[in-house]
C-alpha cells in the first residue's frame, strides 16, 4: 500500500467505535499521526496500544466547545479530521423524544460543526482536508424512522457543502463519506437477527453489510493528495442503496 499521508497529524473523533477503529488503522498504514479521541479515555488508551504507530490522545465529548478548544490549543499543526463520532436513534417522526433529538443533534450535528470550527484555523495553515461521517439516513428516507439522526446527518451534509465553499480557495478541502449499513460488531450485537437487520440486507442492492474497512478505504482517499482536487462531495459507500 502507497503511504499517502506520511507527516500528516489527522484528529479523529469517535475513535474508538467499529468505523473509528478501522478510520484509525487505514491512517496509520498510510503513515499518518492519529490524534484518538472518544469521550472515554481508557478505550483511548486501550485502542492506542493495540495499533502500531504514531498515535496521540485525548479526551473529548464534540459537543463541548470546551473540549474543542483544549484539544486545539495542545497540537501545534493539523493536516487532517475526520468527524467520525455519531449516536444513532431509532424514534419516528411521531415518537422521537425531545431529549433524544437534543442529544443526536448536540453530538452528530452541532460536534461536527465545532469541529470544523475550532480545528479550521490549524487546517488553514497547512491547506488541511476535512472528512466528515454522513449516512445514508441523512441523503434518503432510509427506512422512515431514526428522525433525529436523518436530521442530523442532513445537516452534516449541507455543513459539508457549505464549509467546503468557505475555504475552497484557502486549501481546506471538505468532504463527506456517508456509508450505507456498515457491520461493525456493534451495529451486529444490536440488530443481529432482527427485523431491522433484515431489512438494512433486502434493501441494499449488493445484498450484504458494508465492511469498516471499505469506509476508512474512502477517508483515507479524501485525505490524499489523491484527492487534491476534490471538494464538496459526497462518497457514498453504500452497496448501492443510493442508486435505486
Ligand atoms: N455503522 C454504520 O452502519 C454506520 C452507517 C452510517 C453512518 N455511520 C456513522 O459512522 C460514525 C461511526 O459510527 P460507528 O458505527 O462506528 O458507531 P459506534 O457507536 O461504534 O461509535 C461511535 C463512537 O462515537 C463516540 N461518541 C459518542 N458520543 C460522543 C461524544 N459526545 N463525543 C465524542 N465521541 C462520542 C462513542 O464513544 C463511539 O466510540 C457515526 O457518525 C455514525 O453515524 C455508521
Amino acid at each position: 500500500m502507497t503511504a499517502r499521508l506520511l507527516d500528516h497529524t489527522v484528529v479523529l473523533t469517535g475513535a474508538t467505535g467499529g468505523l473509528g477503529t478501522a478510520i484509525a488503522s487505514r491512517l496509520i498504514e498510510e503513515g499518518a499521526e492519529v490524534v484518538l479521541t472518544d469521550v472515554d479515555e481508557d478505550r483511548c488508551a486501550e485502542l492506542a496500544a493495540t495499533l502500531r504507530g504514531r498515535t496521540r490522545t485525548a479526551v473529548l465529548d464534540v459537543s463541548s466547545e470546551q473540549d474543542w478548544a483544549g484539544l486545539v490549543g495542545r497540537l501545534g499543526r493539523l493536516d487532517g479530521l475526520v468527524n467520525n463520532a455519531g449516536v444513532g436513534s431509532l424514534g419516528t417522526v411521531v415518537d422521537e423524544t425531545r431529549a433524544r433529538w437534543d442529544d443526536v443533534i448536540a453530538i452528530d450535528q452541532l460536534g461536527t460543526w465545532l469541529g470544523m470550527k475550532y480545528c479550521g484555523p490549524l487546517l488553514e495553515d497547512g491547506g488541511g482536508a476535512v472528512v466528515n461521517i454522513g449516512s445514508i439516513l441523512g441523503t434518503t428516507g432510509g427506512l422512515g424512522n431514526s428522525v433525529a439522526y436523518a436530521a442530523a446527518k442532513g445537516a452534516v451534509r449541507s455543513l459539508t457543502l457549505n464549509a467546503a465553499l468557505h475555504w475552497a480557495t484557502s486549501g481546506v478541502r471538505v468532504n463527506a463519506v456517508v456509508p450505507g449499513f456498515i457491520g461493525t460488531d456493534q451495529l451486529h450485537e444490536r440488530f443481529a437477527g432482527t427485523d431491522r437487520h433484515r431489512s438494512m440486507l433486502a434493501n441494499t442492492p449488493m445484498g450484504r453489510l458494508g465492511r469498516p474497512a471499505e469506509v476508512a478505504a474512502a477517508v483515507a482517499f479524501l485525505l490524499s493528495e489523491d484527492a487534491a482536487y476534490t471538494t464538496g462531495t459526497e462518497l457514498l459507500v453504500d452497496g448501492g442503496w443510493s442508486a435505486r
